[in-house]
């Protein structure tokens, strides 16, 4: 059976499905909020600074910013049930003066320009329409001096013909570029200085999280009734694949942070 991505975009409808959620857990992105922390540190985030999450998600690195750094968050989704949920876990966890949730699109930022002192971005940059745009947008609204901080799936060899399907697409990996790819569209944007850091060993926790996930769902006998994005042997099938590629350095997970000049 061929996998269907829901409506709304590239993986935007995907990723509001409840059972994605219980597959990947909170954090939409592999390494959870470890790499997340790593990626904060590396932009300098701090109490105070004001970060932009660019396809925030359900807000779990946006609550981790200001919880564990201090930051001051605005989180920006293109799935109006995310934000509406994000805002609404805020409010109940007492944080909304400091972290708040807007739609919009990567490729055309709902801000004007410079009120951003770090912009974050992960997993999500490899699934943009335009991601040259999307960097260009970041830049614009980033201070002089400011960091973008993006992390996302690297592809370094061509993907085996099993994982260009629509379900590979979603999971950001059909259209991933190897680092000096990520690099060199970071700097086309503008960015210097710009720092890679690998982060291979969460793709395969991932995929080992997402198998025992399915694995649990199937003795439930709760794998969802349509089966169009899981289909069991499918999905299966599409993870020793993906497992395979990474292991054999095809794929892997890394952060890219750089620095919008000062002049
Ligand atoms: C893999 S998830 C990553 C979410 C979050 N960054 C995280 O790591 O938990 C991708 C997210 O990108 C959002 N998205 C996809 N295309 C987008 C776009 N063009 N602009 C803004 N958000 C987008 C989806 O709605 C989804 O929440």
């Amino acid at each position: 059976m061929t996998p269907s991505v829901p409506a709304g975009g590239c993986c935007v409808g995907l990723y509001e499905l409840p059972v994605v959620s219980f597959l990947l857990g909170p954090s939409f992105h592999p390494g959870g909020l470890e790499t997340t922390s790593r990626l904060a540190q590396a932009a300098l985030v701090a109490p105070g600074v004001r970060v932009l999450d660019v396809a925030a998600g359900r807000g779990t690195t946006a609550f981790h910013l200001a919880e564990r750094f201090g930051a001051v968050v605005t989180g920006l989704d293109a799935s109006d049930r995310h934000v509406e949920a994000a805002n609404a876990t805020a409010r109940a966890r007492g944080l909304d003066d400091r972290v708040h949730f807007v739609p919009g699109r990567a490729g055309r930022l709902p801000f004007g320009a410079a009120c951003f002192d770090a912009v974050v971005c992960e997993c999500a940059l490899c699934t943009f329409d335009d991601p040259d745009v999307a960097l260009a947008e970041m830049a614009r609204v980033l201070v002089p001096g400011g960091r973008a901080a993006i992390s996302d799936v690297v592809l370094r060899a061509p993907l085996p013909p099993d994982l260009q399907d629509a379900l590979a697409r979603a999971l950001c990996i059909a259209n991933a570029l190897d680092e000096a790819g990520y690099a060199s569209a970071l700097t086309r944007a503008g960015f210097t200085a710009i720092a890679t850091t690998p982060h291979d060993e969460a793709v395969l926790a991932t995929i080992d999280r997402i198998e025992r996930r399915l694995g649990a769902l199937e003795a439930l006998g709760a794998v969802p009734g349509d089966a169009t994005l899981l289909s069991t042997p499918r999905a299966r099938a599409t993870l020793a694949s993906a497992r395979a590629f990474v292991r054999s350095g095809g794929a892997g997970y890394a952060s890219f942070v750089g620095r919008r000049p000062r002049r």
